[in-house]
């Protein structure tokens, strides 16, 4: 695999933040802003040249299809993940993906023991990433291996009616660690930020979707990087638009459009895969403070 910078290198030679092997590998250094009263939140997706993120072919909805199971693309999603101190998935993209758990090491296992050096050595606090479920009605499948890891902590949000039907499924003690939050089937990005940010510590969030998910935390503004792979096939979007974006149902009108400022532009040359660094919206902070 071959990572080539062709714009916007962001590299600190004093004070290098990746392992040497990392920056080679991803022809670069990578650094986030600090995270003040919230988590930062930075984002990922993999996208075909038409803008689809998933088939929506049960067994073939994943990001692995779009991108081609392409390495260039796994390995920056791993670098990210390694880089964060909590995943966050919502629930659909966490019942397609049947096993998995949201590790670096589970994207790219070949440099599994990199990616503890380097999280030991950037002085996370663990050796995963929190992985953070949410689902407001509480339709999560519990019995998944992710809940009983030991290494990889694990959370899911819901609401009171969510963790009830849950209650009512598995019993009153529950098999995972699951957290209550405001809201009548939907969360607000704003409480699931504070609760990971005052009880979790979480500094940098990695949201990897799906495009629901990821819709009410766009519309609210709280993205604050998004890492796109452009991958070199066109699928379309079929007859009635099912297959989604990674905005999802997000629709703002003109006045509001979400403008990008362009961080870097890396290439998988022989692929043709393009890795997009946007910086969407300035800092923010949350509307209460
Ligand atoms: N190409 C890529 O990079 C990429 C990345 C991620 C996902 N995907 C694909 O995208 C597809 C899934 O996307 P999706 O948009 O359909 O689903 P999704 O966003 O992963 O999950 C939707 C579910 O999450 C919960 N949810 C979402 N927003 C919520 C909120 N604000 N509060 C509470 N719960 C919330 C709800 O669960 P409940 O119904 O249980 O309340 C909702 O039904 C999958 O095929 C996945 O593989 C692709």
């Amino acid at each position: 695999m071959q990572i080539t910078t062709l714009y916007g290198e962001v590299v600190i030679p004093s004070a290098p933040y990746l392992t040497n092997l990392l920056r080679t590998m991803y022809d670069g250094d990578l650094c986030f802003g600090e995270a003040l009263k919230r988590p930062m939140v930075i984002c990922n997706f993999v996208q075909t040249l038409d803008g689809i993120v998933s088939f929506k072919i049960p067994g073939k909805s994943g990001g692995a299809e779009i991108s081609g199971h392409n390495q260039e693309d796994a390995f920056i999603m791993a670098v990210l993940r390694a880089c964060a101190d909590a995943v966050m998935i919502g629930e659909e993209t966490f019942r397609n993906a049947p096993g998995h758990v949201w590790t670096a090491g589970a994207v790219f296992p070949a440099l599994a023991d990199e990616f503890r050096t380097f999280r030991k050595q950037a002085g996370k606090i663990s050796l995963h990433p929190l992985n953070v479920i949410v689902s407001g009605r509480g339709h999560v499948d519990l019995n998944q291996s992710l809940f009983r890891q030991t290494e990889i902590k694990s959370l899911v949000l819901t609401t009171q009616q969510g963790a009830a039907r849950l209650r009512q499924q598995y019993g009153a003690t529950l098999p995972a660690t699951v957290r209550v939050l405001p809201g009548n089937d939907v969360l607000a990005p704003a409480d699931m930020m504070t609760l990971l940010r005052t009880e979790y510590g979480i500094q940098l969030l990695l949201h990897e979707g799906g495009p629901s998910l990821l819709a009410a935390f766009l519309e609210q503004r709280w993205i604050d990087e998004l890492f796109l792979t452009v991958s070199p096939q066109i699928v379309g979007r079929g007859p009635t638009g099912e297959r989604p974006s990674f905005s999802g149902p997000l629709k703002l009108p003109p006045e509001q459009a979400q403008w990008g400022k362009l961080l870097s532009v890396k290439c998988a040359a022989k692929s043709g895969h393009l890795f997009l660094r946007y910086q969407p919206n300035e800092w923010r902070e949350p509307q209460d403070e």
